[in-house]
């Protein structure tokens, strides 16, 4: 009986390495396909980091390329059940950096030639936010001769907004869709008519069609979901057809309504796994996309951006804004505890990019190569 078993677990792992393998060497993945390949165990998951690490050198080459990330005000109108910075969490102290502090982190950016920034912030649709990011779009546009990177990732927007940001110079928007299941959706956001997932849909496709460069990505482990919803992600990122994609893994934060599933929740290492196969399965079916190693992952473990970048990431955010509005950007538990990116941080950060086999993208913009092939004629 002992050995019968011994031979059924042998006969399985061979059996289905050699689907995880056959799987691999398939052109496009059915949402099967994907589950088998979320599903497989760790010495399989090596096969999936190997082709992930294979596509990357080949469609994007071993470049990483540092984003400027500036946190300018966790003031939101929004109230994500998940998130630290929601309207309702009294507990933590409201910022918005000045105009000069945001233009001094972006100045850093580019005089060390990182080539782009991010501006997140909380979401706000007043006019004074609006014209306020159009202007600070402007400046930084005017700092340097070429045309600077602008990532923007200030949430849902009306499409006029979206298109005078554009208009004043970023070209790349950051939304995530959180989960491409509605119902998951709706289990994670208030119900009430500002969270609503057609209406997040409907921004994404306002943001192509202005021309921005489309980013979107979802958080991973997730209370209540399942293998099968992060295989739909996998294709609605496919299918929405995205330039780019920055997905991390759930954090829970004790402040927020969600925290009372935390009992339903895979282990933080589970979901650090998970999130790393998430991003290797992506580059493997949106090849020369640009996804970003995020700053969840680092909050688990403190080389998690650069495990990222072995196995298909290809864009870090290094965090600039003023150190003294860090803890206050507190989405998840751990975030605080991150050190701040300086100077002697940078350089050991990019170390350990080189050592996971990339060089950092000095002096590039680092464009989504899919957007511009998709966008040449
Ligand atoms: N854990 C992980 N990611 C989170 N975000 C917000 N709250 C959390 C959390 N608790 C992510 C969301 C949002 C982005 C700004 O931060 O995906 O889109
Ligand atoms: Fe606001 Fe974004 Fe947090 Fe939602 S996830 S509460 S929109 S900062």
């Amino acid at each position: 009986m002992k050995i019968n078993l011994y031979f059924y677990t042998r006969i399985r792992i061979l059996f289905n390495m050699s689907n995880v393998r056959e799987i691999l060497r398939k052109q496009s993945f059915s949402k099967e396909d994907l589950l088998i390949l979320l599903n497989a165990d760790d010495k399989e998951t090596e096969l999936i980091f190997k082709k992930a690490a294979d596509v990357k050198a080949k469609y994007v080459g071993n470049i990483t390329y540092f984003r400027g990330l500036i946190e300018l005000s966790n003031i939101c109108s929004k109230n994500c059940l998940y998130c630290g910075i929601r309207r309702e969490n009294r507990l933590i102290k409201r910022y918005n950096a000045t105009d000069e502090e945001v233009i001094n982190a972006a100045k850093y950016a580019l005089t060390r030639n990182w080539g782009s920034v991010v501006l997140q912030s909380g979401e706000r649709n007043d006019k004074e936010f609006i014209e306020r990011i159009e202007k600070l779009i402007k400046s930084i546009c005017s700092l340097s001769k070429t045309k600077p990177g602008i990532t923007l990732s200030l949430g849902e927007q009306p499409e006029e907004t979206y298109k005078k940001w554009y208009d004043a110079g970023a070209q790349r928007y950051l939304l995530r869709i959180e989960s491409s299941n509605k119902e998951l959706f709706d289990k994670i956001h208030p119900n009430d008519k500002f969270h609503n997932y057609d209406y997040r849909l409907e921004s994404l496709r306002n943001i192509k069609k202005i021309g921005y460069m489309t980013g979107t990505g979802v958080m991973v482990g997730l209370p209540f979901q399942t293998l099968e919803d992060l295989a739909d992600d996998l294709l609605f990122m496919q299918e929405f057809d995205i330039d780019m994609c920055g997905m991390g893994p759930y954090i829970e934060h004790e402040d927020t309504p969600l925290y009372k599933y935390k009992d339903l929740l895979l282990p933080i290492e589970k979901r650090y796994e998970l999130t790393l196969k998430m991003i290797a399965l992506l580059r493997i079916i949106m090849k020369d996309i640009n996804i970003a190693s995020v700053t969840a992952l680092q909050a688990i473990k403190p080389t998690g951006r650069e495990e990222a970048i072995k196995i298909g990431a290809n864009v870090i955010m290094p965090n600039i804004t003023p150190v003294k509005y860090h803890e206050s950007y507190n989405l998840y538990k751990g975030k605080p505890q991150i050190a701040p990116e300086t100077d002697n941080y940078i350089k050991d950060l990019e170390k350990n990019i080189q050592n996971a086999g990339d060089d950092v993208g000095y002096g590039l913009r680092g464009d989504s190569l899919h957007f511009l092939k998709k966008n040449k004629n």
